[in-house]
């Protein structure tokens, strides 16, 4: 699985950040950073709702 970052879409509330540290990384602004990010197995759940948190709608799941 990895996500899809819609970097336009980011505001910069982090909250993905806040749910999932090791997966998510944001800039020195707080936005989190541009590409895919590759979830590894087991971190499904927790990327799933950091995903969910975002106000913005600007993560995606992808599972192909
Ligand atoms: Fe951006 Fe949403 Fe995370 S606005 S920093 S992708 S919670």
């Amino acid at each position: 699985m990895h996500i899809v970052v819609h970097k336009a879409k980011c505001q910069g509330h982090a909250r993905c950040w806040a749910q999932a540290p090791n997966i998510f990384k944001l800039d020195d602004e707080g936005y989190v950073l541009l590409g895919d990010i590759n979830v590894a197995q087991g971190d499904e759940l927790l990327a799933s709702r950091a995903v969910r948190s975002c106000p913005e709608s600007a993560l995606e799941i992808d599972r192909t």
